[in-house]
C-alpha cells in the first residue's frame, strides 16, 4: 500500500489524540501535526503532553518519531502532504455581526488562503473542527477559484469526548464522512474510508453529503446537551417535590427508547463545545429565519445557566445568606473527570460568583490546577492546593464540582474534623454517600434530592 502523507493543522485536544490513534492504527500513514503555538508543540515533543487523557501517553510514546511528528512548520507540512486535516479551534465570535453566537471563521479562512498559497499539488482537505453547515463549500470556493490545483474538501467531524478520547477513537460508535456527490468527492471520501477502516468496522463508517455531515455534528452536540438540560431541569423539580432524581432517571432511562446514558444531573454541563455549538445552531436557525426553532434550542443554554446559578444560590442561602470572608473549598475544577481542560467549566462560573460575594476560595484538582490558575488570573482571594485534605482544612464548606473518582473515596470524617462548624458539603455531582456524610456531621446538599440538615 502506498504511504499516505498526512498533515494535521491544530495540535489541541482533538488534533493530538486523533492523529496519535491514526498513527498507531495505520502504519502506512506518515503524519505531521502542526500548530502555531510553539509551547504546545514543545510539550507534545516532551514527556509532559499538553493534553491529559487516559491512555494517550502510551500511544504517543509508541508512535512519536516513527510515523507521528509534531512541528511548528505549518506551511512546510501543507506543502509536503496530500491529506490535510484541520483541527483548529472554532470559537464563538466576540465582535461584529453574530457576536456571542456565530462561529468565528476568520482563522479558518486564513488557513484556506494559506493552503492555497503554499500548495504545489492537489490536496484533500479534511474538516475535523466543528463548523457551521456550508463551511466546506465556502472553503472549496476560496481554494479552487482560479487555482492550478484541485482541492477536495471533506467533512469528518470528531465525536470524541474528553476524558475518554482514546477509548472513543479506538472504538467509535461511528465515523462520519461527508463529501461532494461527484467522482472526485467520492474518490477523496474513499481515501479517508481506507484510513479509518484499518480499525473501524465498515458498517460504522457513515458517508453522507457534506452539508449533512457538518450539520449532524452540531445536532449531535445539541441533542446531548438538551438531554442534560432536561435532567437538570427535573433535578430542580425533584428538590421541590421530594422525589429523588436518580430514582426518576433510573425509571425513565429503563425505557429502551429513552436509554440510560447521559442522565446524570449535575451543577451544569461545561466544556469548550456544547455551549459554542448550540449557539452556532441557534445562529444558523436565525439566519434561515427559523426563529421558533432557534428559541427552542437556545433554552438548552438558558437551563444550563440556571442550573449553575441555582447551585451557587443554594450555597449562599444555606450559609445564612453570606459567604463574605468565609473559606470555601472547591473540589474539582476540570469541566469533567479525567481531563485537565477547564474551558467553560462550571467551576469557573461558581468560583467567579463566590469571588464576587467576597468568599475566600481554596481550589483543588488532581490535573487541572495550572489551567484553572491561568483562567482565573491572579486573584488574592483564591488559593490553589493540590491535596484535598490540606485544601479543606479550616474551611466552612466543600463544593464538589468535578466527578473525579478520588472524591468518592476520601476520608470524610477526617475532612469534617478539620473544618469550621457547622460544616457544609454541596455535592454538585452526587458522588458521596450522603447518609454517611450526614451522620459524620455535615449538612449535605445534593442535586435533585432533599437536603440533609442538622
Ligand atoms: P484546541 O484549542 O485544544 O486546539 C486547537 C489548536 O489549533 C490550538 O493549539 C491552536 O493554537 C491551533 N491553531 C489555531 N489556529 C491555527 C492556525 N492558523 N495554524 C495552526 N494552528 C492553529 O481545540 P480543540 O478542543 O482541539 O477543538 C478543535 C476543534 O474540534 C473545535 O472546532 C471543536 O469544536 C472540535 N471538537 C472538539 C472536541 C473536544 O473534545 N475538545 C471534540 C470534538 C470536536
Ligand atoms: C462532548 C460530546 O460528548 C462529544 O461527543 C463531542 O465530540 C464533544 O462534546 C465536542 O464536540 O467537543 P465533552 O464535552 O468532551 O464531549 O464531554 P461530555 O462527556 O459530553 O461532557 C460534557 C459536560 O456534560 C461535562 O461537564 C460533563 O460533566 C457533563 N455531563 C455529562 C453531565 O453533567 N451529566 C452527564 O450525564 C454527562
Amino acid at each position: 500500500m502506498a504511504v499516505k502523507k498526512i498533515a494535521c493543522i491544530g495540535a489541541g485536544y482533538v488534533g493530538g489524540p486523533t492523529m496519535a490513534v491514526i498513527a498507531k492504527k495505520c502504519h502506512d500513514c506518515m503524519i505531521t501535526v502542526v500548530d502555531i503555538d510553539k509551547k504546545r508543540i514543545d510539550a507534545w515533543n516532551s514527556d509532559t503532553l499538553p493534553v491529559y487523557e487516559p491512555g494517550l501517553d502510551d500511544i504517543v510514546k509508541a508512535v512519536r518519531g516513527k510515523n507521528l511528528f509534531f512541528s511548528t512548520e505549518v506551511e512546510k507540512a501543507v506543502d509536503e502532504n496530500d491529506i490535510i486535516f484541520i483541527a483548529v479551534n472554532t470559537p464563538t465570535k466576540d465582535y461584529g455581526v453574530g457576536k456571542n453566537m456565530a462561529a468565528d471563521l476568520q482563522h479558518w479562512e486564513l488557513i484556506a488562503r494559506q493552503i492555497r498559497k503554499v500548495a504545489r499539488s492537489n490536496k484533500i482537505i479534511v474538516e475535523k473542527s466543528t463548523l457551521p453547515v456550508k463551511t466546506a463549500e465556502a472553503m472549496e470556493t476560496i481554494l479552487n477559484t482560479g487555482s492550478k490545483f484541485h482541492f477536495e474538501v471533506l467533512s469528518n467531524p470528531e465525536f470524541l469526548a474528553e476524558g475518554t478520547a482514546i477509548k472513543d477513537l479506538l472504538n467509535p460508535d461511528r465515523v462520519l464522512i461527508g463529501s461532494r456527490e461527484t467522482p472526485s468527492g467520492q474518490k477523496a471520501s474513499n481515501e479517508l474510508i481506507d484510513i479509518y477502516s484499518t480499525w473501524v468496522p465498515k458498517d460504522r463508517i457513515i458517508t453522507t453529503n457534506t452539508f449533512s455531515s457538518e450539520l449532524s455534528k452540531l445536532v449531535s452536540n445539541t441533542f446531548l446537551a438538551q438531554r442534560l438540560s432536561s435532567i437538570n431541569a427535573i433535578s430542580a423539580l425533584c428538590e421541590a417535590t421530594g422525589a429523588d432524581v436518580h430514582e426518576v432517571a433510573r425509571a425513565v432511562g429503563a425505557d429502551s427508547r429513552i436509554g440510560d446514558k447521559f442522565l446524570n444531573p449535575s451543577v451544569g454541563f461545561g466544556g469548550s463545545c456544547f455551549r459554542k455549538d448550540i449557539l452556532n445552531m441557534v445562529y444558523i436557525c436565525r439566519m434561515y429565519h427559523l426563529y421558533e426553532i432557534a428559541t427552542y434550542f437556545e433554552n438548552v443554554i438558558h437551563m444550563n445557566h440556571y442550573q449553575q446559578q441555582r447551585f451557587v444560590d443554594n450555597v449562599i442561602r444555606a450559609m445564612f445568606n453570606t459567604v463574605a470572608g468565609r473559606k470555601i473549598c472547591i473540589f474539582g475544577c476540570a469541566f469533567k473527570a479525567n481531563t485537565n481542560d477547564v474551558r467553560d467549566s462550571p467551576a469557573l462560573s461558581v468560583a467567579r460568583t463566590l469571588i464576587s460575594e467576597k468568599a475566600n476560595l481554596i481550589i483543588s484538582d488532581p490535573k487541572a490546577l495550572d489551567n484553572m490558575k491561568a483562567e482565573l488570573g491572579n486573584t488574592k482571594s483564591v488559593q490553589f492546593i493540590h491535596d484535598p485534605y490540606d485544601a479543606a482544612k479550616d474551611c466552612h464548606a466543600i463544593l464538589i464540582i468535578t466527578e473525579w473518582d478520588l472524591y468518592r473515596n476520601l476520608d470524610y470524617q477526617k475532612l469534617f474534623d478539620s473544618m469550621v462548624k457547622p460544616a457544609y458539603l454541596f455535592d454538585g455531582r452526587n458522588m458521596v454517600n450522603r447518609q454517611d456524610c450526614y451522620h459524620i456531621g455535615f449538612n449535605v446538599y445534593s442535586i435533585g434530592k432533599n437536603a440533609l440538615i442538622h
